[in-house]
């Protein structure tokens, strides 16, 4: 399978700069070997999604309702991403767990309400730096997993250590394919053969420097980016770094 390359734009575009920059990605796409999805914000989401169609550049959202309507002020429901344009959703970001308070019960809620609107679900993990220090890591990532993922899950899980994000840190390659491969295994006891194939995306300060060997790893199946994928020529470059 290609790998898979996703743009988390969080909170940062205004309508010039992010038009720009999905046009730079459509203009590419065709060299590229990988596949691409951008997260753009919410205000950008249709009209990004108006400008790529047809191109091979995919659209996301970052987070979902768990509710497909209702009187939640300020939300977004995933059946309006959908109809937005988006083929993807991010969910578990560990900005919402940590920002919004988000449990794994809810970002499971979250996942089943994307797959019901038809949308590809990015369910994201990791621990924290004192998880890790005190050597939790891999049964928080275990329980996160457990609880955020619904039972017929289908889709892409991405790991990202919290104390990788924004920070230009990242875990050596050993310690990103041992916990790529603790992730596996769960996805395989628990899903069985279907689980041999979800794809898994290495994220955490992944940017033009390093994405050729953090996307070499074992079972890295591509990455989310944040921060580098803002810059049209490091985002590409990253995408040049992924295997076809
Ligand atoms: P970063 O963010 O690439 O800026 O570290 C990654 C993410 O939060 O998805």
């Amino acid at each position: 399978m290609s790998q898979l390359i996703v743009g988390n734009w969080k909170m940062n575009g205004l309508r010039e700069a992010g038009q720009a920059l999905a046009r730079g990605l459509a203009a590419a796409a065709p060299q590229l070997a990988c596949q691409l999805v951008i997260c753009p914000p919410f205000t950008l989401l249709a009209s990004l999604a108006a400008e790529l169609r047809g191109s091979a550049v995919a659209v996301g959202g970052q987070d979902c309702h768990a509710a497909p309507h209702g009187a939640f002020t300020g939300d977004t429901a995933a059946p309006m991403l959908a109809d937005a344009g988006a083929s993807h959703v991010i969910v578990g970001h560990s900005e919402r767990r940590h920002y919004h308070g988000e449990t794994n019960a809810e970002v499971r809620a979250k996942a089943e309400a994307a797959a019901k609107a038809g949308l590809i679900v990015i369910a994201c993990v990791g621990e924290t730096e004192a998880q890790r220090q005190s050597g939790h890591e891999m049964k928080v990532v275990a329980a996160q997993l457990a609880g955020s993922l619904p039972e017929d899950f289908n889709g892409i899980v991405a790991y990202e250590p919290l104390w990788a994000i924004g920070t230009g840190v990242t875990p050596s390659r050993d310690n990103i394919a041992a916990m790529h491969a603790h992730i596996r295994a769960l996805l395989v006891a628990r899903f069985g053969v279907a689980g041999t194939v979800l794809p898994l995306l290495y994220g955490g300060s992944v940017k033009a420097s390093n994405a050729a060997d953090l996307l070499a790893v074992p079972d890295v199946g591509g990455a989310l980016v944040g921060g580098a994928s803002l810059v049209l020529e490091e985002f590409l470059a990253i995408a040049r770094a992924a295997r076809g």
